[in-house]
């Protein structure tokens, strides 16, 4: 949740540089954005807007020759979005400014403090008791003064702050993720709360940790918060490459990622089966396993909880990582817990690993980021391989945990190769699935149901939760009212909702829930609703067929994935934008 990026180098257009690269942050957060940079006479110069920084003008920069500057993507926590709480925000004498991404949880106490001293606000925002303070501590000097400023805040955050009388940029972690890239022969650095931001620069990076801090002058200089003691950083050269953050031919990146279905499945199966077997052991053994997620990565995890009952009649708990607080009771050093995430730094997730850490439990993640928070913290990582996702909904990162999770059952089962080849044949099915036919197919569908108010979705067992993380699909870029139910749920109270013309999407894979989903999806046509059946086989209710292969206990996999087409034509049709759709962001790192 917002997007930071600083440069400091020997190009001259820092700015330039800055405001590109917060392009590639924009899915972080996109209700306003804002730039500092040091111009030619040492003063620090803030350009900030409300909107997305996509519509920037570069012409409007003019005279902007810099070798330092800091920007900032905002998804408003604290203060509605106006110019005036975009960042950066400044000291009063303009000599400072700050750019964060997270919540200062005692923002109030600290600025009601401040304001006794004389501190003048321009903002409502937390971050901009910030840059009070350090202004406050000024006399100890600019990095001392950044230092005690962290010793005096609570929450999570990552912060970056630059000061007109020197040459540097300093920032520090907790919580919320800041990564370096580095050139170092040429003396560049880059600070972002993501890659893709400076990869078109370096694919050499350094990993801030929690409570680290990092000073960026003629080098790279890293500290302990705790202690400000000087610490060792390694540099990590990560293999992804630019195109592959880009949109290339497609309109959007979220049917870019759609599309990408064809390989990416294929990439999440081949894993290292020594570590799949290890972590199904585990599974085994463990005195209660929790899978863990949000969102969709939540809808993946409760997905995976029947799909371990039917494959390996184990039962393993699923909570999202914002409810798992609750559960803390119950874990113990034989407690296992599967953490499930795109980015690996959604703070509710990473807040559930931390509890379950200080238990003693033991911690496998499934995340996309390898080189995430999430991924650092765990014992036992299993890569989902799908390349950067970038549209807000996620769609092949969704697939491929769910493959690995799907693999991970059958070699509870000790039936690793079967499972290994079932997903084979789906990777495959899928690649024949999605052509431009089947797109324009579902386009026709989006055209028909464009105006609707509302929508369900049904299914049941193993696509009960696929109804749910087809709901969220729906609703986050159409924004049309969309639900998910469990089939047999629908009589005992939802069907009320159902009239003349309904959609209602009935997920019905080829299994022995078979006939009961289609009874449930013919109790809602005998009410009027329009019966928009997702299946390997056609049916006399259905008024729409969306053909799907007959995955076997893969279906979850193959039968979400219409949906997706769906939900992202129904935005372009509605003309919402589904790579930034309103009020989202793309990783949620604020509680
Ligand atoms: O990065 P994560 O997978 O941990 O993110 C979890 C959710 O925020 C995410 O799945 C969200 O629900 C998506 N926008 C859904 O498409």
């Amino acid at each position: 949740m917002c997007g930071i990026f600083a440069y400091k180098g020997p190009q001259k257009n820092a700015a330039h540089i800055v405001i590109n690269g917060l392009k590639k942050l924009e899915y972080r957060g996109y209700d306003s954005w804002g730039i500092a940079f040091k111009n030619r006479n040492n003063e620090i110069e803030i350009h900030k807007e409300i909107g997305k920084i996509s519509e920037i003008d570069l012409d409007s920069l003019k005279d902007t020759e810099n070798h330092l500057a800091i920007g900032h993507t905002r998804w408003a926590t604290h203060g509605g979005v106006t110019r005036a709480n975009a960042h950066p925000h400044s000291s009063e004498d303009k000599s400072i400014a700050v750019i964060h991404n997270g919540i200062i949880e005692n923002y109030l106490e600290i600025k009601k403090d401040l304001q006794k001293k004389g501190h003048k606000f321009a903002s409502e925002t937390d971050t901009e008791i910030i840059v009070h303070l350090i202004e406050e501590n000024m006399s100890l000097g600019f990095e001392k003064a950044f230092h005690k400023t962290l010793e005096k805040i609570n929450g999570r955050f990552a912060i970056i702050a630059i000061y007109d009388k020197e040459d540097k940029i300093i920032a520090a972690r907790k919580g919320s993720p800041l990564i370096v890239g580095l050139n170092d022969e040429k003396k560049e650095y880059f600070i972002a709360s993501d890659i893709p931001a400076f990869l078109k620069y370096t694919n050499k990076v350094m990993y801030l940790d929690d409570n680290q801090m990092v000073i960026v002058n003629d080098e790279l200089k890293f500290y302990d918060i705790q202690n400000f003691k000087s610490i060792e950083k390694r540099v990590i050269e990560i293999d992804w490459h630019e195109e592959m953050a880009e949109k290339g031919d497609h309109p959007h990146f979220m049917i870019k990622e759609i599309f990408e279905q064809k390989d990416t499945l294929s990439r999440a199966i081949n894993q290292d089966e020594e570590k799949i077997k290890e972590v199904a052991q585990a599974i085994k053994s463990a005195y209660g396993t929790f899978l863990v997620g949000c969102g969709t990565a939540g809808k993946v995890c409760h997905a995976a909880s029947y799909i371990f009952s039917q494959v390996a009649k184990k039962h393993v708990n699923f909570t999202f990582g914002s409810e798992f607080p609750s559960y803390h009771h119950f874990l113990t050093d034989r407690t296992l817990m599967i953490a499930v995430s795109q980015s690996g730094e959604t703070a509710d997730t990473l807040e559930a690993m931390e509890i379950a850490k200080e238990k003693g439990v033991k911690l496998v993640s499934i995340v996309n980021v390898e080189t995430s928070t999430m991924a650092r913290m765990s014992d036992i990582v299993l890569p989902v391989k799908a390349g950067p996702e970038k549209a807000v909904a996620s769609t092949k990162a969704t697939t491929s945990q769910l493959a690995i999770l799907t693999l991970l059952a059958y070699a509870c089962a000790d039936k690793l190769q079967e499972g290994k080849q079932l997903l084979i044949n789906t990777a495959a099915q899928i690649n024949d699935m999605i052509n431009p036919r089947y797109e324009e197919h579902i386009e026709t569908l989006a055209n028909k149901i464009k105006d609707v108010e509302s929508m369900y979705v049904i299914g049941k067992s193993l696509n009960y939760p696929m109804a749910l993380e087809a709901a969220i699909k729906l609703q986050e870029v159409s924004y049309i009212h969309a639900e998910g139910f469990a089939g047999g749920e629908l009589k005992h109270g939802p069907i009320a909702l159902i009239s003349e013309g309904t959609p209602c999407i009935a997920i019905i894979a080829n299994d022995e829930t078979k006939n009961e989903i289609l009874s449930n999806a013919m109790e809602i046509k005998a009410r009027g609703g329009y019966i928009i059946g997702v299946s390997p086989d056609n049916n006399e209710i259905f008024d729409y067929w969306l053909k799907t292969p007959d995955a076997g206990d893969a279906s979850p996999i193959v039968n979400i994935i219409p949906i997706q087409i769906l939900a992202y034509k129904l935005a372009v049709l509605r003309k919402n934008n589904p790579d930034m759709p309103r009020n989202l962001a793309k990783s949620v790192t604020v509680k």
